[in-house]
Parts: structure tokens; C-alpha cells; sequence
């Protein structure tokens, strides 16, 4: 049995892609597994939170004990963390949102035509962990950094940028880390500068590396 040391913590956590419909037929997505979220939530739980999962499509099962809302959408997983957030101490965001939606669906399939080309005109998705980031609140706020390059930069901006306790950079092109695979290789940027390399590592481990931090981080946070 895990250690339940947190026991009283209400935990909501962010997983797997979003999709983006175009017409009845088609979307727009990306390679996200939710691998990462699953394991975050599947530890949570594990250690004695009360825990909220809000998911776009993936195939995993349900963790014991969670909570699961599914969504589709970057909007769906907008309402449903804005609906939950209130009441949890932490925050996780796990999730590939996606940053644009086609700007109108199309009800029906669409269609080809003669041209080789074909545009489509995108609208910006809210970006929910930026809209938390500015709301009042002592929630501990933990975003991820999938990056391509310069990583370090990247996720220090957006730490700043989206109000963050703590960001999970990690460089998708490096062997170990990434979307689909079981294993993971990050580097954390705390709110304060600090910047720790961990090892490569299982997703389910990562999960437990990081809820230890966070919890040490969080009692620092109260305090303050
Ligand atoms: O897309 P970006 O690299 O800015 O994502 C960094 C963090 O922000 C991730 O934790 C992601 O879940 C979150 N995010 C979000 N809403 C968006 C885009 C990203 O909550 N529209």
C-alpha cells in the first residue's frame, strides 16, 4: 500500500489529447496517449486523494477510485476543469490541449472539389491552465512543456506566463520521453527558479516523483 500522504487533498488532473472536429467525419488531434495523466491520477488516488480526471479520447481504462469526466473538445475540457477546479488544492494539466479549432464545423462531410489546395481557417482554443493561473486561489498549479526545442526557455516563459507553481518540461525528441511510450525523461521548473533533471523513468514512477514534490512544495505554498 502506497503511503497516504495525501489524505485530504482534492486533486484534479488534465489527460490525453483533444480533438478538433472539421464535419461529421474528421478532426484535428495530436499524438497524445494520456499515458502520463493516467498515471498521475492512478497515483493520486493511491496515496489517498479525492480525484477528479478530466480526459479526452484515449484508450485506457478508468484508475480505481478516480473520478472521470470525458471530454472531447479543448471547450468540453474548458467547462468541465472550470466546473471542478474550485475545490482541489492541486492542479495537474497533463492534457495535449489543442491550441486551435477549425473556425466552423460543417455539418455535412466536406465535400472535394477540383482545387489540389485547400484552406482551413483555425480560431484560438482558451487556454484553460492561463485562465486558472489568473483566478484567485491557493491551488498549487503543475503544467506540462512538450517541446521540440529549447526546452528550458520554452517552459520558463510559460510557467510565467500561465501563473505556474511547477512546469514538466519535456524534450519530445529525446530517447525515453514522449507521448505514446510507457517511459518519460523531464525536467522540472519550479515557480522559484529551481530547476531539477530527473532520470528516465516509467510513467507510473514519474507519477510518484512528482506528487512527492508536490506536496512538499504545497505545504511551503500554504505557509507562505
Ligand atoms: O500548449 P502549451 O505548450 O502552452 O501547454 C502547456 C500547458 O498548458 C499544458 O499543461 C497544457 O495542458 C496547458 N494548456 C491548456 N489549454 C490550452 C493549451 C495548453 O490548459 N489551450
Amino acid at each position: 500500500l502506497a503511503p497516504q500522504d495525501l489524505t485530504g487533498e482534492t486533486v484534479l488532473v488534465t489527460a490525453g489529447p483533444t480533438r478538433e472536429e472539421l464535419d461529421p467525419m474528421r478532426f484535428l488531434s495530436n499524438h497524445s496517449s494520456g499515458k502520463m495523466g493516467y498515471a498521475i491520477a492512478r497515483a493520486a488516488a493511491d496515496r489517498g486523494a479525492r480525484v477528479r480526471l478530466v480526459a479526452g479520447p484515449t484508450a485506457l481504462s478508468t484508475p480505481r477510485g478516480v473520478e472521470l469526466r470525458q471530454v472531447v473538445s479543448a471547450r468540453e475540457m474548458h467547462a468541465a476543469v472550470m466546473d471542478l477546479a474550485s475545490d482541489c488544492s492541486i492542479v495537474v494539466k497533463a492534457a495535449a490541449v489543442a491550441d486551435y479549432r477549425p473556425a466552423c464545423r460543417q455539418d455535412q462531410k466536406i465535400k472535394k472539389g477540383g482545387e489540389s489546395t485547400l484552406s482551413l481557417e483555425l480560431q484560438r482554443n482558451p487556454d484553460i491552465l492561463a485562465e486558472l493561473g489568473q483566478l484567485q486561489g491557493e491551488r498549487f498549479l503543475v503544467g506540462f512543456a512538450a517541446e521540440t526545442e529549447q526546452l528550458l526557455e520554452n517552459a520558463r516563459r510559460k510557467l510565467q506566463d500561465k501563473n505556474l507553481d511547477l512546469i514538466v518540461a519535456n524534450d519530445l525528441t529525446a530517447e525515453g520521453a514522449g507521448f505514446a511510450g510507457d517511459t518519460n525523461v523531464v525536467r522540472l521548473i519550479y515557480r522559484n527558479g529551481d530547476v531539477e533533471d530527473l532520470p528516465q523513468m516509467s510513467k507510473d514512477q514519474l507519477a510518484h516523483s512528482l506528487l512527492d514534490r508536490i506536496r512538499s512544495r504545497l505545504h511551503g505554498k500554504e505557509e507562505a
